[in-house]
Formats: C-alpha cells, sequence, structure tokens
C-alpha cells in the first residue's frame, strides 16, 4: 500500500508498457501464440547459463532482435504516450528493450530490462556502448579487453531499476499500463505502487485480465492509446 504521506501530482503521468505496445509496430511478444517464447527456450538464449554455454546461440539471438528493432518505426500508441508531454511530466517505465519510445518523442524512459541498442563489458559492466543496430560478434572487447555481451537483464539477473521505477509510479497521478501480461516480477509488481486516488488505466489486447485497482480497456495499444490519451489534454 502506498505511505499515507505521498501525495499524488495530478500533472504526472507514469506509463509502464510491454511487448504489446511494440507489435502494432511488427516486433515479437514473448507469450502470445507467435511469441518469442515459443519459438526458443528463454534458457538458452536469455540466461547468464546460456552466456557461459553458448555466447554465440544467444549472440544470434539479440543481433536478429536488434535490426529487427532498428527496422521497425514507432507506432500510433508510442506516438500518443509522447505527445503526453506537452501538458504533463511522463516517465515511461517500459520492460522493452526497442528504442520506439524515445524515437517516437518520449524524453523520460527507463529501461527496466536494459537495451538492444546498447552492449557492455563482460568484465565491467559500467563500461557501457551505443552500437545502434550494429550486430555484437565473439572477439568484439570493451577498452578492458573483455568480450562484450548485450546490455540486456537476463533471467535470474538483478533489474537494478526497479526501485527508482517504483519511485517515479508512487506519486504519478495518472498510471496506464499498456501491452504487458503481468506475468513478471518485480516489473509485474509495479502496479501495487500506484496511488489509490490514481487513475489508472490498463490497456491491453486480452479482455479476460483484471488488474486490482485500474480500469480496463481491451484493445490494440495503436488504436486505444490515440482515442484514451486525447481525453486527457485540454
Ligand atoms: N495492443 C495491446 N496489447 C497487446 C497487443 C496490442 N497490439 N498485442 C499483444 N498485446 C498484449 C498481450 O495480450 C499480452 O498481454 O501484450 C502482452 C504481451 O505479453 P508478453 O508477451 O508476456 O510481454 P511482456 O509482458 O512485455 O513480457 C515481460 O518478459 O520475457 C520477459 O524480458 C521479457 O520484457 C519481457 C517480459
Amino acid at each position: 500500500m502506498n505511505s499515507p504521506s505521498t501525495t499524488i501530482k495530478k500533472d504526472k503521468v507514469v506509463v509502464v508498457s510491454g511487448a504489446g505496445l511494440s507489435a502494432p509496430s511488427g516486433l515479437s511478444t514473448f507469450r502470445d501464440n507467435n511469441g518469442l517464447w515459443r519459438t526458443y527456450r528463454f534458457e538458452d538464449v536469455a540466461s547468464p547459463n546460456a552466456w557461459k554455454k553458448q555466447p554465440q546461440v544467444v549472440l544470434e539471438f539479440y543481433n536478429e532482435r536488434r535490426a529487427k528493432a532498428a527496422d521497425a518505426t514507432p507506432n500510433a500508441g508510442h506516438l500518443a504516450i509522447a505527445a503526453l508531454e506537452r501538458e504533463f511530466e511522463v516517465v515511461v517505465i517500459t520492460q522493452n528493450v526497442d528504442d520506439l519510445h524515445e524515437r517516437a518523442g518520449s524524453t523520460k524512459v527507463i529501461h527496466l530490462h536494459g537495451e538492444l541498442s546498447k552492449a557492455r563489458s563482460t568484465e565491467d559492466e559500467s563500461l557501457v556502448y551505443e552500437i545502434g543496430a550494429k550486430p555484437i560478434a565473439l572477439g568484439d572487447h570493451c577498452e578492458k579487453g573483455s568480450q562484450l555481451r548485450p546490455h540486456i537483464v537476463w533471467f535470474g539477473e538483478e533489474v537494478k531499476l526497479i526501485d527508482t521505477a517504483a519511485d517515479e509510479l508512487a506519486d504519478a497521478g495518472r498510471v496506464l499500463v499498456v501491452g504487458t501480461s503481468l506475468k513478471v516480477y518485480p516489473a509485474a509488481g509495479l502496479c501495487s505502487v500506484a496511488h489509490d486516488e490514481a487513475l489508472k488505466y490498463y490497456v491491453d489486447l486480452d479482455a479476460k485480465r483484471k488488474v486490482e485497482g485500474f480500469e480496463v480497456i481491451q484493445g490494440s495499444a495503436d488504436v486505444i492509446l490515440p482515442e484514451l490519451l486525447k481525453t486527457w489534454t485540454r
């Protein structure tokens, strides 16, 4: 529950987004019928153990996703979120590793699960490099001579930005959760951090899902968000 001392900021919007927001841009989700985890086992491509056992397979998995993300364009859902910044303080907390929020114009984006467009040293995690759409190959080294890895939070690794995200969410006057199955913690736990008095919306294709305290709006993010967010602006 919220600490009674937290007062909400009426003009602050926090968005929590998942793969469903990028689906209309042509990027795969994880748990839908044609999702990534239907094709791959995440233990084989998105875990420290996979990196130890088969780094080439892991690199290829992310090189392919990085190229697809670079080819994708932000959809009307991303653009509607970015447009909110004309009238609100907006913080985007995303589970997505693409940069479609940034390319749509959002200026404050917290990537809980990392970013495809960055690589980092395996020896010193503070060494992070912008690589855009470029692939990472075995033998690509950081300035200290260690192998580069995707700047992604793998299963079993710490989500270092979760407290920052929760702090941003706690005083938001409006919370919009969009395109996420809410199956992966700690990200999924953010819904319970939202203030009782905040306006809370959950937008998703799956009409069956219920989220305590949230108004559930069923539909595709690129259709629902422009209509919904237009009603928020004067
Ligand atoms: N509009 C809105 N929602 C959509 C759309 C769409 N066009 N298409 C799919 N969805 C919804 C699905 O109904 C589902 O609820 O998006 C959600 C996608 O769920 P997941 O595939 O589980 O993706 P996500 O919730 O982002 O996964 C969280 O799991 O594997 C990890 O690191 C990975 O960040 C990812 C995390």
